[in-house]
């Protein structure tokens, strides 16, 4: 119970700017035989995504690394108001059974995400699907397309819409990241890299 009174605040902020649907989370597909540390290693960039409260910025991506103790952690990155923000996270398999539902605890304050491959094939995209249920009454959820380069094809984009739609997963008010003119960003302004862990985002 004490647990509930402190993720409450919480979670009511999380929820506050998304759309939350009646009824619990989803059971989406995820993707068979899920390969976390030898192929989905490595950065992607976010192409589209459910508007969350926590992503503000641009030029988003998340690159994910194993470290010698064998655990996967994951540092995500925007540009926002001009400054570098980086969080880092530990990457869980929550299921040893279903390698492909993850779950990434970003630091003590912050709830425990869900983060689940819906779908990829490692070299191009992947899409990706957290839901946080409350009290079994409603649920919030968030998608994401990723791609290993700063863009991908709208064909493409449509294909990813296509999986979650079929997953019932509504992706109506997906929209698209800037991706653009961030390598230049990063290059011109080195020093404004500033970590700071209560920007919450993937
Ligand atoms: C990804 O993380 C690894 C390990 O921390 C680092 O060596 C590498 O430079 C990072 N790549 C990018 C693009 O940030």
């Amino acid at each position: 119970m004490a647990c509930f009174v402190v993720m409450l605040p919480l979670l009511l902020a999380l929820v506050k700017a998304q759309v939350p649907h009646w009824g619990p989370c989803t059971e989406p597909a995820t993707q068979p035989a899920f390969n976390l540390k030898q192929v989905f290693m490595g950065r992607w960039f976010e192409i589209a995504k459910l508007p969350a409260r926590f992503e503000k910025g641009r030029c988003i991506e998340s690159n994910f690394t194993l470290k010698v103790d064998g655990t996967a952690q994951v540092v995500s990155s925007e540009i926002l108001k001009g400054e570098l923000r980086k969080i880092g996270g530990t990457v869980i398999a929550e299921e040893p059974k279903n390698p492909a539902k993850l779950g990434i605890i970003f630091s003590h304050v912050l709830p425990y995400a869900t983060y689940w491959i819906l779908s990829t094939d490692y070299v191009n995209s992947a899409l990706v699907y957290s839901c946080i249920d409350v009290l079994r009454l409603f649920h919030v959820d968030f998608a994401w397309i990723l791609s290993r380069t700063r863009s991908l094809p709208a064909s493409a984009i449509t294909q990813a819409r296509e999986v979650f739609t079929s997953n019932n997963i509504d992706v109506s008010h997906m929209v698209l990241s800037s991706q653009q003119g961030c390598d230049k960003d990063m290059d011109i302004n080195p020093k404004a890299i500033k970590p700071k862990a209560t920007t919450m985002f993937l």
